[in-house]
């Protein structure tokens, strides 16, 4: 027997064969290629070596050597596919760590996520230290008829009283009988109408919310602003009931440190009246431009129901008392954070607002 060109062709496929098996990326694998399947390969090599046989003999050479290259081409395409699938699941474990990274990085960036308003926060601090005394605490409306703003509290029409709170007419009805709520007060009056139908005296609650005035914006005043309102209806209660209630309160609210005075004054709708006045807490009493130099602080006002204001929505005076008070939400705030100037609460100035998250 001749020697045939294909004498080692098994060696050699095997040799191939470890050669791909071998093949530890897709770089090397491109790299190798020409080697063992391309142009380059024993296999190409002997291929062009079967000229040299008998014409007889090539028939079957060429089905060996074509079998042993269908062998190494399967070998090279199931390493390529393997190659290629690690290669991918590599770029995704490198991705979900870039991901990981992302979040990481937004977690320790400042948060830019909103927060509560200074003054949303402080309304609700009160509502706290309200709850905590008992009371419970109730909404009302901010448009109002002039008979819950001013007639059932006892404020007649063209009453020289009306002067203390200038109005914001709504355009409804009859001229100047619809208006945006000048206090909180109208609010008890819709309290206790509520309990004298569905028979639920006493009463122990708290109003807070937005009220307005056609006022000048100055270092303590807002032309849209917020009150607290406080109604108690119970037997028996007297001045000092209320006067306990507003030391607490201020005590719970300020500190002990910071003192309450009240001072006679007049409301229509109670009798006798107070004026409730606070330390100033920006000069501690020295006296300053925000309180005019007095020391005092005036939050609001308070006073023993009045017998016209009972009457107006039925309750029996003579069974029934009680007391109430109201005071600004805003100028609580101002006092708690030492705000020398109210208007910075509307300026939505950034910086203000940051301090108070
Ligand atoms: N409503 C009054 C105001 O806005 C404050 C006030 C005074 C409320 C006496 C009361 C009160 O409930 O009894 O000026």
């Amino acid at each position: 027997m001749t020697a045939s060109p294909l004498d080692n062709l098994s060696a050699q496929t095997d040799e191939l064969l470890a050669t791909v098996a071998a093949f530890d990326s897709l770089e090397q694998l491109v790299e190798g290629e020409p080697f063992v399947t391309g142009k380059r390969s024993i296999l190409s090599a002997l291929q062009k070596s079967l000229g040299q046989l008998a014409p007889e003999d090539r028939k079957d050479a060429g089905a060996l050597l074509q079998e042993a290259r269908r062998r190494v081409e399967a070998a090279f395409d199931e390493r390529r596919a393997t190659l290629t699938s690690a290669a991918r699941a590599q770029a995704l474990e490198a991705d979900r760590l870039d991901l990981g990274d992302v979040v990481v990085a937004q977690v320790r960036a400042p948060y830019t996520a909103g927060h509560p308003g200074i003054v949303a926060a402080t309304q609700r601090q009160l509502e706290d230290v309200f709850i905590g005394m008992g009371f419970t605490v109730a909404d009302g409306p901010e448009v109002e008829s002039d008979w819950y703003n001013f007639e059932a509290l006892n404020i007649p029409p063209a009453h020289p009283s009306r002067g203390m709170w200038d109005t914001f007419y709504v355009d409804l009805g009859e001229p100047e009988t619809v208006v945006l709520r000048t206090h909180t007060s109208p609010t008890q009056i819709h309290l206790m109408e509520a309990a004298v139908q569905s028979g639920t005296l006493p009463i122990h609650s708290v109003m807070p919310g937005r009220c307005y005035r056609r006022d000048t914006p100055d270092a303590r005043h807002l032309a849209a602003f917020h009150q607290i309102e406080g109604l108690v209806v119970d037997r028996g209660i007297t001045f000092a009931d209320l006067a306990g209630v507003i030391d607490t309160f201020t005590r719970a609210y300020f500190g002990a440190d910071i003192q309450s005075r009240l001072r006679p004054a007049f409301f229509p709708f109670t009798e006798p009246s107070a004026e409730f006045e606070i330390t100033c807490t920006l000069c501690r009493g020295e006296g300053c431009r925000t309180c005019s130099q007095t020391g005092w602080i005036e939050l609001g006002g308070c006073g023993m129901l009045d017998p016209a204001v009972l009457e107006a929505v039925g309750i029996d005076g003579d069974e029934w008392s009680g007391f109430a008070f109201g005071f600004g939400i805003d100028r609580c705030a101002q006092m708690r954070h030492q705000i020398a100037d109210m208007r910075a609460l509307i300026e939505n100035d950034v910086r203000f607002l940051r301090q108070f998250s």
